[in-house]
C-alpha cells in the first residue's frame, strides 16, 4: 500500500483515503507490536534527525523502525550536528540521503521540513517544524480518537491553550477537516487564537469552529484536546509568564464527563496530574499510539507495507 507521495511534510499532504489507509496500516502494526515485531524494514536505515528538543517523537519514530527490523543513526541538538558551524540544511540532506533510507527530521523553522525535502533523494516525514506542522502527530491523533470515540464523522472536539503556536492543533485541524460533520470549539486566550489559515481552511471544508474563552464549553464535547503554551515561542518572557496556565483542566471538573481528554504531551500543569487516573484520561494511549503511526508510515513510504 505505497502513498502518493515522497515525502510528508505537511497534514495539507493527506488525502482521506491516505489517512484511511495510514489508519489501517496501524491496526496491523498493533497486531504487529503484538507478537513481539517484525524483520519488514530489515535492512532499512532510518536517519533520525532532532534539532530541536523531543521525547515522544524521537523515541516512538526510533522504536518504530526497530520493531520493524531496521535501524537508526542520529544526529541531536543543533549544537552537536554541523549545521551549528553554518553547514547549510541542504548540504546535511544530501549527505544523509547517502547515509540512509528515510529520514525523520525535527527543526526549530518554520518552513525547514520544505526545504530539507527538496534537497533529499531519500524520503523526508516532518517530524515538527517550528510553529508550523507536525503531520505525524496528527495522525496519531486522528487515530487515538478513533479508538477512543469509535469514529472521526462527527466528532466534537475542543482545543484548548495555545492555538496560535502549537502546531499539533494546527495539522490535526487540517485532517479532521477531511473528515463529515466535525465540529470544533476553541478554547484560548485572546492572543492565542487559532490562526485564520487554519480557520479558512475549515471553512473550506465547511466544519462548524466557534470560540470561546471557557474551559468549561469543551465538556460536553466528544474530545478535549489540550495543549501546552509554547514558551519557546515567545519573545517577551512576561507574555508567557501572564498566559501560561490560564487554564488548568483537574477532576473536577471531569466528575460525570465522558469527555475523552487528550494532550500531545508534554503537560507542564495544565492537566493536573489527579485527572491521570480517570478513564478520560487518553494522553499516555495516544503517546503510545505514535509507535504503531510511525511503523505504517515508515513501511508505506519505503513501500513495504
Ligand atoms: N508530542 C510531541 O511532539 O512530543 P515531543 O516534543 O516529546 O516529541
Amino acid at each position: 500500500m505505497p502513498l502518493p507521495f515522497r515525502h510528508l511534510t505537511s497534514a495539507l499532504d493527506l488525502k482521506r483515503e491516505d489517512t484511511e489507509a495510514i489508519l489501517t496500516v496501524a491496526r496491523e502494526m498493533d497486531a504487529v507490536l503484538a507478537k513481539g515485531g517484525s524483520e519488514l524494514l530489515k535492512g532499512k536505515i532510518l536517519a533520525s534527525l532532532f534539532y530541536e528538543p523531543s521525547t515522544r517523537t524521537r523515541l516512538s519514530f526510533e522504536t518504530a523502525m526497530m520493531r520493524l527490523g531496521g535501524q537508526v543513526i542520529t544526529a541531536d541538538g543543533l549544537q552537536f550536528s554541523s549545521l551549528y558551524k553554518g553547514e547549510t540544511l541542504e548540504d546535511t540532506m544530501e549527505m544523509v540521503s547517502r547515509y540512509a533510507d528515510i529520514i525523520a527530521m525535527r527543526h526549530p523553522e518554520l518552513g525547514s521540513a520544505d526545504k530539507a525535502a527538496k534537497a533529499a533523494s531519500i524520503p523526508l516525514i516532518n517530524a515538527g517544524d517550528g510553529p508550523g506542522q507536525h503531520p505525524t502527530q496528527a495522525l496519531l491523533d486522528l487515530y487515538t480518537i478513533q479508538k477512543e470515540r469509535g469514529k472521526l464523522d462527527g466528532i466534537h472536539i475542543a482545543m484548548v491553550g495555545d492555538l496560535k503556536f502549537g502546531r499539533t492543533v494546527h495539522s490535526l485541524c487540517y485532517l479532521l477537516g477531511l473528515y463529515k460533520d466535525v465540529r470544533f470549539t476553541f478554547i484560548s486566550p485572546p492572543e492565542l487564537m487559532m490562526p485564520e489559515k487554519v480557520t479558512k481552511y475549515l471553512d473550506e471544508k465547511k466544519c462548524s469552529h466557534v470560540v470561546s474563552g471557557n474551559l468549561d464549553d469543551g465538556l460536553s464535547c466528544d474530545v478535549m484536546y489540550v495543549t501546552r503554551v509554547q514558551q519557546e515561542r515567545f519573545d517577551n518572557p512576561a507574555d508567557y509568564e501572564r498566559l501560561k496556565l490560564q487554564y488548568v483542566l483537574t477532576a473536577d471538573h471531569l466528575a460525570g464527563k465522558d469527555v475523552t481528554v487528550m494532550h500531545p504531551l508534554p503537560r507542564v500543569g495544565e492537566i493536573a496530574t489527579g485527572v491521570d487516573a480517570l478513564p478520560n484520561a487518553a494522553y499516555f494511549r495516544q503517546a503510545g499510539n505514535g509507535v504503531p503511526i510511525r511503523m505504517a508510515l515508515l513501511a508505506m513510504m519505503l513501500n513495504k507495507a
